[in-house]
């Protein structure tokens, strides 16, 4: 068994992953902006919640195997300390160091939403806040520790333009003075 994990292209496999996982967090953070937008029906707004879910889920999962294949990948092999404990990397500390952060911030994310039941509204939606520094951080990983960054580089423009003008309808949409649509007596 362990002789058939290490024939596999590893190198190839993390980074596939990497991108995979990626994508995944980046459409499922796009679809939690979404999800807030105002012009849901009930049911429409129940199935893009569902779908928000499975993709931050995946994407998290994803990234975490990506990570643990850093430990068995005979390349450039990641001890469980560097990979566990941020910054401690001997390649690029700072940019894998955010890259462990991100998982365990998602990971947090993703806690806290399965109990939310139990948790006052403020700590779940504090801790759901922490999505954005997630994809700053994903972002600034992937990029400049990716070796596909070069043939990858409008992946990254696309993902970053896109949570950019969902968060600025978001913060529109917010400050937006409600109108009062009781019907007048
Ligand atoms: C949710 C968390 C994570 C996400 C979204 C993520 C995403 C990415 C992405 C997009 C790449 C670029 C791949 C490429 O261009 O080929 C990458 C590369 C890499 N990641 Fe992560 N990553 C995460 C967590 C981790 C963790 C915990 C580690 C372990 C320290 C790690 C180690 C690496 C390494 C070593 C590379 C370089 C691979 C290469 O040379 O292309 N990542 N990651």
């Amino acid at each position: 068994m362990a002789q058939f994990i290490l024939s596999l292209p590893l190198w190839q496999l993390i980074r596939t992953l990497g991108i995979v996982s990626y994508v995944l967090i980046t459409i499922g953070i796009s679809l939690g902006l979404i999800y807030t937008f105002p012009w849901w029906n009930a049911a429409r707004k129940a199935d893009a919640f569902e779908v928000h879910t499975f993709f931050t889920n995946t994407g998290m999962l994803l990234g975490i195997l990506h990570g643990i294949i850093t430990v068995i990948d005979p390349y450039m092999p990641f001890s469980w300390s560097e990979v566990l404990v941020p910054f401690t990397a001997q390649h690029s500390p700072i940019l894998n160091g955010l890259g462990t952060l991100a998982a365990y911030s998602l990971l947090l994310i993703i806690f806290t939403s399965d109990i939310r039941h139990l948790l006052a509204r403020k700590v779940w939606h504090l801790m759901h806040l922490l999505s954005y520094p997630v994809f700053v951080m994903s972002f600034i990983h992937g990029y400049f520790v990716g070796t596909d960054t070069g043939t990858l580089g409008w992946m990254y423009l696309i993902s970053v333009l896109i949570v950019l003008i969902l968060t600025g309808i978001r913060v529109a949409l917010v400050r937006a003075p409600k109108t009062n649509t009781a019907p007048h007596s």
